[in-house]
């Protein structure tokens, strides 16, 4: 395997991924298919933008002639979905475009790839297709699907296209499930970067309902790592679960920020709780440490302040999420506008 194509890889994970894979495999070539939404910010990837080994396309996983084009101009041998709408919030707000580009864009991936022959097809799904728990249980790869919002319901619904394929012709399919990530160059509308960005501009954190959610984290690098594994040596048609088994209550999260930023507990403010706010999440990852021999490298106490570091020391990229002007990276980079 020598060519991969990522879509979605100007986002969060996607960006993290291209960068540690180019850093792994140093034979591979990387081309990123990645329409550029409001979360796609191509200055995540500067630091490789030059490499010979990457190519940038703009453009949608809904558009089967150019994703047939890409996979026979670059002779891709495995493609890595992580092309979605992301924010269960706006999913609330707008279901529609997450059906069109979650469940839509990945059927047209899986077609183009079918035809023309794909070796290796990932698709990086989440483990809110399980649904909610209560205060006990985590999820196994053999939960039930059961997805209470938009987002998790066209993730589920992608998931289940990619599960058909493997079943009807034989597709070589695999899926990853991962919990709540965290780290560099997540877009500050989540959880944990949206609270370092207010709490060091000393304006309210705003808290859903109680506070008493609970979200099983994960740094963003070791759910790299697990997909890089399963990709290598996950079994064909096989579904892994990856998280790091590390649950918080969302308040206890805050207020961890907080203390770590040495600000007072007074910006918290509770808001309306978000429509289906699934309680809790956690994840049981026994299967890919058994299968596969991942183990996540970091421990959230240093993960936490690291990325805390980060976003100080990236006062740009925070400005530039702020006022839009992260728009204007493409022209500039590849328009010379
Ligand atoms: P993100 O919102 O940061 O990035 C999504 C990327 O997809 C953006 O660059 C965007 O421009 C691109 N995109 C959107 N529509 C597209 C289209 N039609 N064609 C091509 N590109 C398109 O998301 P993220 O947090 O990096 O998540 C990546 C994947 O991982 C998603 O599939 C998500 O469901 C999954 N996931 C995320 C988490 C998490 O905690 N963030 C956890 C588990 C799984
Ligand atoms: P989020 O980062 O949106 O991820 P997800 O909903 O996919 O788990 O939210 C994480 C948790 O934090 C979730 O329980 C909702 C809560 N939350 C808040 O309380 N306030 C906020 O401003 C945001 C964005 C999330």
């Amino acid at each position: 395997m020598k060519n991969l194509l990522i879509t979605g890889g100007a986002g969060f994970i996607g960006s993290n991924y291209i960068i540690d894979m180019l850093k792994k495999h140093t034979n591979y070539s990387i081309v990123n298919l990645d329409i550029l939404t409001y979360a796609g910010n191509l200055s995540n990837l500067s630091e490789i933008e030059k490499d010979s080994r990457y190519t940038f396309i703009k453009g949608s996983i809904n558009n089967l002639e150019l994703v047939s084009y890409i996979l026979h101009d670059y002779k891709i041998d495995a493609i890595v979905n992580f092309a979605a709408e992301s924010h269960v919030d706006r999913s609330i707000l707008g279901p529609d475009i997450f059906v069109e580009t979650n469940v839509k864009g990945t059927s047209t991936l899986l077609e183009a790839a079918r035809e023309y022959g794909i070796e290796k097809f990932l698709q990086v799904s989440t483990d809110e297709v399980y649904g909610s728990l209560g205060d006990d249980g985590k999820f196994t790869e053999n939960t039930h699907i059961s997805p209470n919002s938009p987002y998790s319901a066209s993730k589920a619904g992608a998931d289940m296209l990619v599960r058909s394929y493997y079943k009807t012709f034989k597709f070589p399919a695999l899926i990853t499930r991962c919990s709540n990530n965290y780290g560099p160059y997540q877009f500050p509308e989540k959880l944990i970067p949206l609270m370092i960005k207010n709490a060091r501009e000393d304006k309210p954190l705003p808290v859903y309902g109680t506070g008493k959610n609970i979200r099983d984290w994960i740094h963003v690098l070791d759910h790299c790592t697990a997909i890089d594994l399963v990709l290598h040596n996950g079994e064909i048609g096989g579904i892994y679960n990856i998280g790091g088994e590390n649950e918080w209550r969302n308040i206890d999260i805050v207020k961890e920020i907080l203390k770590l930023l040495d600000k007072p507990e007074s910006l918290i403010k509770f808001v309306t709780d978000r429509p289906g706010h699934d309680f809790r999440y956690a994840i049981d990852p026994s299967k890919i440490k058994k299968e596969l021999g991942w183990k996540p490298k970091y421990n959230f106490s240093d993960g936490l302040k690291e990325t805390i570091k980060w976003y100080k020391a990236s006062q740009k990229w925070v400005g530039d999420c702020t006022s839009g002007a992260y728009k204007n990276y493409y022209d500039k980079m590849y328009h010379g506008r």
